[in-house]
């Protein structure tokens, strides 16, 4: 039966299988914590059973409203930031077409981003665009007060209501936010925006499958009922009653805590396929903010090959020992680009005649992993048969069940971010944001 695969094998000249098996008692105890709801950040736990829990018809609901949306909208422009965006990001990405935004047909709106940055050009030459197309916006915010998102739209519901009218406006934002708290559910029930809730037991990072995920992937065309049957699927996998060496996440977990006893102390997450760029950003957010804390934390790090051989490879080579590498490699691609012979074969490649691109590409990947095993760098292996929906939905679900499990073997919170405020402090002091007073004289004397 296909089913993603975790390989550690190749990790074992670092830390023997042993070593990693000692650990299941140690990983066992962090699940039991996780599932009991008897550890820190016990009340964002929500995200757990989230892809069994939610019903068919919640599923028809999310669907049938936003089937109106997707016939008049050529752009959708999801507004958040963090836990708020990179989610429905790394889904889209993957899935989408490389080149959607410039092909003329487009079976559905294609996706992009603001209120992920500050940037003035950003959004000068965003509003440039929309002004040529026809738009609609999901205005994503946990808290509803997050400076970027909010900042954001604020220019870009004018804009929508100069461009379309205010009636028409209202109809082309949908809003994801707290069922009761913050500005922005103030805002989308004044002024009767079609809005959807985030569980207050579901932090940003934890999302993807709640709507701040579905909704804009259901608009884009993504068949979210794939992803979350795949995300359900792996939760089986990952089920607790299950021994540790049938346990997927419980292997992961187990293992890179074991790397990082050993010294290494900065996780890569490599990719072969380009379109996973973005679920490596989110695989960051995830790990980062959730183990990054008390002074402790694998420092999550990513790279996009064989792109990045260029650029990262020497260092991963030959620079200081203390990374180790998670590999994920996706075993089928969609279509097939055959290499063609030459009679004057200059650049050499006639032995390649007939043979597809990816093989030459698996090549780099099984040359990469030996080169760096030899270079001293352990590695993890990730397969997934195919980049789609369902397979995605299994892997988010895989590291977000391992993320819970690794950050109480650390001994850490996994589902708060402290750290996160310490920024907004200084940026809102240096605003002179009624209210900080205080801060920023205090600031403006360290100037
Ligand atoms: O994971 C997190 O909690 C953060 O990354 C948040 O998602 C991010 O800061 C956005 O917050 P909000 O959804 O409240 O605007």
């Amino acid at each position: 039966m296909e089913q993603i695969k975790l390989d550690i094998s190749r990790v074992y000249d670092f830390i023997s299988p042993v070593e990693i098996k000692n650990l299941a008692g140690e990983t066992s105890k962090a699940q039991e914590t996780l599932y009991n709801g008897t550890g820190k950040g016990d009340d964002f736990l929500g995200w757990l059973h989230l892809p069994s829990e939610i019903t068919d018809q919640q599923i028809t609901g999310i669907e049938t409203a936003v089937a109106g949306l997707r016939e008049k909208t050529e752009l959708l422009i999801v507004v958040g930031i963090g836990g708020s965006y990179l989610g429905a990001r790394a889904v889209n990405d993957a899935l989408a077409h490389n080149f959607s935004h410039l092909k003329k047909e487009q079976k559905a709106p294609h996706m992009l981003f603001a209120g992920q940055n500050i940037g003035e050009d950003y959004m000068h030459e965003l509003l440039e665009l929309l002004e040529e197309q026809s738009y609609s916006i999901v205005v994503i915010s946990k808290s509803g007060t997050t400076t970027e998102p909010a900042l954001a739209f604020r220019i870009l519901k004018n804009h929508l209501e100069e461009k379309v009218g205010k009636e028409e406006a209202r109809d082309r934002i949908i809003a994801v936010t707290d069922s009761s708290k913050g500005a922005l559910r103030q805002l989308a029930d004044e002024e009767g925006y079609r809005s959807y809730v985030i569980p207050d037991n579901v932090g940003g990072r934890f999302s993807v499958f709640t709507p701040v995920g579905l909704i804009p992937l259901a608009i884009c065309g993504v068949d979210i009922r794939e992803l979350l049957s795949g995300a359900s699927e792996m939760s089986q996998r990952c089920d607790p009653a299950k021994p540790f060496e049938e346990n997927p996440a419980a292997i992961y977990a187990a293992t890179r805590n074991a790397l990082y006893r050993s010294g290494k102390k900065i996780e890569l997450l490599v990719n072969y396929h380009n379109k996973l760029h973005y679920v490596s950003e989110w695989w960051k957010q995830l790990y980062g903010e959730s183990e990054g804390k008390e002074g402790k934390g694998i420092f999550p790090a990513a790279v996009d090959n064989s792109t990045d051989l260029h650029s990262m490879g020497q260092y991963i080579q030959e620079g200081e020992r203390t990374l180790f590498e998670t590999v994920i490699s996706v075993e089928r691609t969609d279509h097939k680009v055959t290499i063609p012979g030459d009679p004057a074969n200059l650049d050499q490649l006639n032995y390649l005649e007939g043979k597809n691109i990816d093989h030459v590409n698996k090549m780099a990947e099984l040359g990469t992993i030996l080169a760096h095993l030899d270079g001293g760098v352990p590695n993890m292996r990730i397969s997934i048969p195919a980049l789609n929906a369902r397979w995605l939905g299994q892997l988010l679900y895989f590291f977000e069940n391992a993320c819970g499990i690794s950050g109480y073997m650390l001994g850490i919170n996994p589902f708060n971010q402290p750290g996160v405020e310490a920024y907004k402090k200084n940026m809102f002091a240096l605003l002179e944001k009624p209210g900080f007073e205080e801060e920023t004289a205090q600031i403006k004397s360290r100037l």
